[in-house]
């Protein structure tokens, strides 16, 4: 955003907007995300209370840290400087497409907090059998992936749309932040669906984790409760 004259005070307000918003929800959540995906079938268990048996994968905290003690604040510093940029611009609040995207972002964001803690805290029965995932953690998953897609478009929009509209076009976007966007989505798309190679693996750990095999190294957290019902963490 750098031309001949230095940024406005409006202008380094938007742009702290844009990099922490960026920075939350195309690199740490991403990152969060591919955690989930690729150490889960790797990395050591630990118990986490010894009776009933409840085991979880070292992957689950990282996950769990990145997604809500690293991500939050910068989502929420993020916010609150777009909130400040449209105020001092007198724009009124969620009303154009850029802002009402941002605020379903940050609803869904905290929705998907809250159902991750509720997928690993509180174990519903899976009609799926003893053993198996619930449907919300498929939601989880699921509603996990929307939230990247939809964080992609609201940057491309930010970049190409809403900062010429709020700012003006007093100083351009440069080229570097449209490639970083880019690269960010083609890295992170790139990693996850190679990290679905792994799925199989996973689910035979799982399996033999509800037959009751003892629990390697490798293997992903499971619950296990007294009737030897086992379920994902
Ligand atoms: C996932 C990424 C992003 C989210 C969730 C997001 C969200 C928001 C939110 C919630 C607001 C305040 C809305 C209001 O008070 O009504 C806002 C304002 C703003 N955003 Fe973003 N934003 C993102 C990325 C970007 C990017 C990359 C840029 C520019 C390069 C940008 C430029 C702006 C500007 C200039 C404003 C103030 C003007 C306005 O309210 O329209 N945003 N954004
Ligand atoms: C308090 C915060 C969070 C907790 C406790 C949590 C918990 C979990 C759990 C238990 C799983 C495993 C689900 C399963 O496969 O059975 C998981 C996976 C996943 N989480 Fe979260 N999560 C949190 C935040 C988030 C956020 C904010 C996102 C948004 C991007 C997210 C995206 C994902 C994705 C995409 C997966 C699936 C990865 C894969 O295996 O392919 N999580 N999370």
């Amino acid at each position: 955003m750098a031309t001949s004259f230095p940024l406005q005070p409006l202008e380094i307000m938007a742009k702290n907007h844009a990099i922490l918003s960026t920075t939350g929800f195309l690199i740490l959540l991403p990152v969060g995300v591919l955690v989930a995906r690729y150490a889960r079938t790797f990395t050591p268990v630990y118990v986490v209370i010894p009776s009933p048996t409840w085991i979880s994968g070292i992957w689950f905290p990282v996950h769990f840290v990145v997604q809500l003690f690293l991500s939050g604040p910068v989502i929420f510093a993020a916010w609150y400087y777009g909130w400040k940029t449209s105020d001092v611009l007198g724009l009124g609040h969620f009303l154009d497409p850029h802002q009402k995207m941002g605020l379903a972002l940050l609803i869904l964001y905290v929705l998907q907090l809250l159902l991750g803690l509720f997928t690993h805290f509180i174990k519903l029965r899976s009609p799926f059998g003893p053993g198996t995932r619930s449907p919300q953690n498929y939601f989880h998953v699921f509603l996990g992936l929307v939230i990247l897609v939809l964080a992609a478009e609201q940057v491309h929009y930010g970049l190409y749309i809403e900062w010429a509209f709020a700012t003006g076009g007093l100083h351009v976007v440069p080229m570097a932040a449209k490639r970083a966007w880019i690269a960010l989505i083609v890295i992170f798309w790139v990693l996850y669906l190679a990290g679905l190679a792994l799925v199989p693996r996973q689910f035979s750990q799982e399996k033999r984790a509800r037959h009751g095999t003892p629990t390697k190294s490798d293997e992903i957290g499971l619950q296990n409760n007294h009737s030897g019902d086992v379920q994902s963490a």
